[in-house]
C-alpha cells in the first residue's frame, strides 16, 4: 500500500472498546493490526454513567505504560458525531449529546478520539481482517446486543450509518435480528437466519454492497447461521473477533492524529 503521509517512527496506538457490560483496551501494532500487549478488561459499571465510565477508561489505561503523543481511540455503542453522542439506543441516556472525547480525555488527561463501535470493527475488518483488500463497497455488520454497521467504499470508511435500525416489517431491525433478540426469544439458528434473511435481503437491496462482513460475539458460531442466507454478494464473519472494536478505534486514532502508516 503507499502511505499516504510521511511514515513517523510511532507505530502503535492504544485502542478501548467501551461495551455494555465490559471495557476492554490494549495498544495496536498499526503494521499488523495485532495487539502488542494482552488486553485487559474491566466490568462496565453500572449505571454506565459518563463520568463512570471515564474513570474505568483511566483505570485501564494505567495498567499499561502508554507514552505520551500515542494516539489512543475509544469506541462507543452509539451514534458518536465529531466525538459527541448523539443516541443511547443500548447505554444510559444521559450520554446523550455528551462530548465522549471530552470526558474521557479529562479523566486521561490525554487528547482521545471517539467512534462508533461498528465503524471501529468494520475499519479494523477492512484494513487488517476479513475484507482486507477487497475493492468496491463493503458493509460490515456486527449482531450482538444492538446491531451495528459500518461502510466502507473503496477503503474509505463513511461514519455514522445506523442501519440497525432500519424498520423493517414496522419494527426497528435490530430488535428483530440482533444475537441478543435470538437469545431472548430462544430462536433456533433456522429461525433466527430467516430474520437475517430478510434483514440482510432488505440492506442488499438498499446497497448492493461487494461484500458483507459479519461480526460480534456470534460470529464465532457463523457455520450455523451464514450458510442459510442466500444473497447476491458474498457474506463472511469477520476474522479480528473481539479484539475488532480495540484494533479499529486505535489505528482511527492514529489516522486521526496524522500518524497513519497507511491509509
Ligand atoms: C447502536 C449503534 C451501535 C450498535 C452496536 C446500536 O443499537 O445504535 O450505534 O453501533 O448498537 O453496538
Amino acid at each position: 500500500m503507499t502511505p499516504t503521509r510521511a511514515a513517523l517512527p510511532v507505530a502503535s496506538a492504544f485502542g478501548v472498546d467501551i461495551g455494555g457490560s465490559g471495557i476492554k483496551g490494549a495498544p495496536v501494532d498499526l503494521a499488523t493490526g495485532r495487539l502488542a500487549k494482552g488486553r485487559e478488561r474491566i466490568a462496565t459499571p453500572q449505571p454506565a454513567t459518563p463520568a463512570a465510565v471515564a474513570a474505568t477508561v483511566a483505570e485501564l489505561l494505567g495498567r499499561f505504560e502508554v507514552p505520551e503523543g500515542t494516539p489512543v481511540g475509544v469506541t462507543f455503542p452509539a451514534v458518536v458525531h465529531h466525538g459527541v453522542a448523539r443516541s443511547a439506543a443500548n447505554v444510559d441516556s444521559s450520554w446523550i449529546g455528551t462530548s465522549i472525547e471530552d470526558v474521557v480525555g479529562s479523566a486521561l488527561g490525554r487528547p482521545v478520539h471517539a467512534v462508533n463501535d461498528a465503524d471501529a470493527a468494520g475499519y479494523a475488518e477492512v484494513r487488517y481482517g476479513a475484507a482486507a483488500g477487497t475493492r468496491g463497497v463493503v458493509l460490515v455488520v456486527t449482531l450482538g446486543t444492538g446491531i451495528g454497521t459500518a461502510l466502507i467504499a473503496d477503503g474509505r470508511l463513511v461514519p455514522s450509518f445506523e442501519l440497525g435500525h432500519l424498520e423493517i416489517d414496522g419494527v426497528d431491525a435490530e430488535t428483530r435480528a440482533s444475537s441478543a433478540a435470538r437469545e431472548r426469544e430462544g430462536l433456533s439458528w433456522q429461525e433466527w437466519a430467516e430474520r437475517l434473511q430478510r434483514y440482510f435481503g432488505v440492506l442488499e437491496d438498499l446497497l448492493s454492497p461487494d461484500l458483507f462482513v459479519v461480526g460480534g460475539g456470534v460470529s464465532k458460531q457463523a457455520d450455523q447461521f451464514l450458510p442459510l442466507l442466500d444473497l447476491r454478494a458474498p457474506i463472511v464473519p469477520a476474522r479480528l473477533r473481539n479484539a475488532a472494536g480495540i484494533v479499529g478505534a486505535a489505528a482511527l486514532a492514529a489516522r486521526a492524529a496524522g500518524k497513519a502508516v497507511t491509509a
